[in-house]
This record gives structure tokens, C-alpha cells and sequence, in this order.
């Protein structure tokens, strides 16, 4: 017992020695925001946000928000406590009430990232850290591998109001932040980082694409035939919630789906969503998705589909020969 105990602490502290590694790692951005925008003024207040990050002793600044940024969280904060209310799946919610009875999150002010990070730190054990935008997959899940939240502190500007085309803070914040105060989100995302660990650049292309299907495009399907909003594009934009229910657009269970390169523009509205069942079938798509690439690793091909189309039946990968 006394050796199980001794193993489980170190494993804690190795974990806890490879978070600080990773707040102190030099990331750059994998988009610049110059390549969506050309307000040089925009871009500029970027930069200077991003450069007051301390990188060396991975301390997050105190970022001073102006009127402007001001009026667009409390826009977009009021619309999300109505998602949140009406359409977020019951794990989103729990997560929201857990983080709020510790930090007060209001209308009127635009919570630090440095107070966000230490509640999440609080709860789940993970940090956040500043970052310049949006980065590479790669990074991306090595973060979550390291239960730290890559995140960005700068506001979308007022024309991406309701739906902003390249990450900004009040995404991070309330469609990925937030969720890490569920248990079961925050255990899922770091499994699903720690896929990524030695991985391919085929299978983080893998990764990536579930992460997208359920982390960002995602919704809970109730037994009331309910889509409940799990993933941080919808739960963040209102825009992006409201498109669901337009005539073009597919929502498709994500046993169904093929599984491969992410192939989407994510700087416009989408026009395909995906859902499960339950909260429990993250477990078993991430499992699957590890167990296919030990049943297949003599294989080249990384497409794959979510064979079965029975309810209820397992999340199951098989390789196919397609690009789509
Ligand atoms: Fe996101």
C-alpha cells in the first residue's frame, strides 16, 4: 500500500514538473492574425498583449481592457448565459456553476485569465497559459497532455461579434476554459492529449478531427431529442448556434462519421455539427480510436469510418482508403 502510494506521488509530482516545462515552452502562432486581418490597430493591440506574458517565470499578466473590449464581452456574455441556460448540455452547466461559486464572473468585467487559471487549478488541477493565437494541433494537445489550457487574451474585435473567425479570449474562456471544470471533460481532454504524445502527424490529424467533432462542433443529443451544445464554437457564439437549426446545414451522429484529416474552414459559419448520446462516449471514442491504431499499425492508411450504425452500439474504427 505504502508503494502504491509512493508510485501515485510520484507520478503527481513528474506531472506537475511536466505542466511548468510546458508554460515555460516557446509556442508561436500557426496562423498570423495578419493572413484574417488588416486593421493594423487590431493586430497591434494583439502583440502588445501577447508581449506582456512572462514567459520565464510563467506568469500571467493583468491585461487592462478598454471601453470598447469591455462592451463586446458583456455582448457576448449575456448571450452565452442564455445558451447556457437553454441549450448547454448538463456537464457545461455543472462546470459553470462550480467555476462561479469561486470566481465571480459579471457582465460589467472581463475576468483575468490569471484568476480563470487558478480556479481551474483549483478544481481540476490543470493551468492556463497565454498564447498568441491560434497554434498547431501539435502544441495545442501537448497542452492538454500537460492539463494546461492554451488560451488566448486578446478580444475579437466588434464586427465578430456574435461569431468571431479566428480564436479569441471570450472563446477560450467560455467555450473551453469553463468546461475543464467538469471532471469528466477535463479527464477526456487530457487523454485526448496524451494520444498526441508520440503520435504520427497522420494520427494527429486523427486526433485533431474528433477533437474538433466533439470539442468544438459538439452536441449531447437528450432522450427528449434535445441537441445540448458540448463543444466551445456553439457554446461560444450565438451565431454559431443559431445556424444549426438552417436548412443546409447537417447534424450527424458522430458514430456514423468518417474519422481523418480536419478538412474545415474554421473561419466561417459551418454547415455540418455532430452529436452523441452521452457524456460517457468520449471515453469510448478516444479508446476506440487508440485501439485502431494498435490493431492497424501495420497499415499506411489513416482514414478511417465510425463503423456501426446501431444505436447503442460501440464506437468502433475501421481504415479505409479515402480522402474526403
Ligand atoms: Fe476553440
Amino acid at each position: 500500500m505504502q508503494k502504491l502510494t509512493r508510485n501515485l506521488f510520484k507520478g503527481e509530482v513528474s506531472q506537475i514538473m511536466k505542466q511548468e516545462i510546458f508554460l515555460k515552452k516557446n509556442i508561436k502562432s500557426a496562423k498570423s492574425l495578419s493572413q484574417i486581418y488588416s486593421d493594423k490597430d487590431y493586430i497591434s493591440r494583439t502583440d502588445k498583449i501577447m508581449a506582456q506574458y512572462d514567459i520565464e517565470n510563467a506568469t500571467i499578466p493583468i491585461i487592462k481592457y478598454n471601453k470598447d473590449e469591455k462592451f463586446i464581452w458583456a455582448t457576448v456574455y449575456n448571450n452565452y448565459l442564455k445558451i447556457l441556460e437553454n441549450h448547454a448540455c448538463e456537464e457545461v452547466q455543472d462546470a459553470f456553476d462550480r467555476i462561479s461559486k469561486s470566481v465571480k464572473l459579471s457582465e460589467n468585467e472581463i475576468p483575468q485569465l490569471k484568476t480563470i487559471s487558478s480556479q481551474i487549478q483549483m478544481h481540476q488541477g490543470w493551468k492556463v497559459r497565454p498564447v498568441p493565437g491560434l497554434i498547431s494541433d501539435q502544441d495545442y494537445l501537448e497542452g492538454l497532455s500537460n492539463r494546461v489550457y492554451c488560451s488566448t487574451q486578446i478580444i475579437r474585435r466588434t464586427d465578430d461579434l456574435l461569431f468571431s473567425p479566428y480564436p479569441d479570449y471570450i472563446h477560450d474562456l467560455l467555450g473551453h476554459i469553463i468546461p475543464i471544470g467538469s471532471k469528466k471533460i477535463a479527464q477526456n481532454l487530457q487523454k485526448l492529449g496524451t494520444l498526441s504524445l508520440n503520435a504520427s502527424p497522420d494520427q494527429i490529424q486523427q486526433i485533431a478531427s474528433i477533437y474538433w467533432k466533439i470539442f468544438e462542433m459538439g452536441f449531447i443529443k437528450t432522450k427528449n431529442n434535445e441537441y445540448k451544445a458540448l463543444g466551445g464554437a456553439v457554446l461560444s457564439s450565438y451565431q454559431e448556434l443559431q445556424n444549426i437549426s438552417s436548412s443546409n446545414v447537417k447534424i450527424e451522429h458522430l458514430r456514423n462519421l468518417q474519422i481523418g484529416k480536419k478538412q474545415v474552414n474554421d473561419e466561417l459559419l459551418q454547415n455540418e455539427y455532430f452529436y452523441i448520446d452521452r457524456i460517457e462516449d468520449i471515453d469510448e471514442v478516444i479508446e476506440n480510436l487508440r485501439k485502431s491504431w494498435e490493431n492497424e499499425s501495420n497499415k499506411t492508411d489513416y482514414f478511417m469510418i465510425l463503423n456501426s450504425k446501431q444505436i447503442n452500439a460501440p464506437y468502433q474504427f475501421t481504415f479505409f482508403n479515402k480522402n474526403y
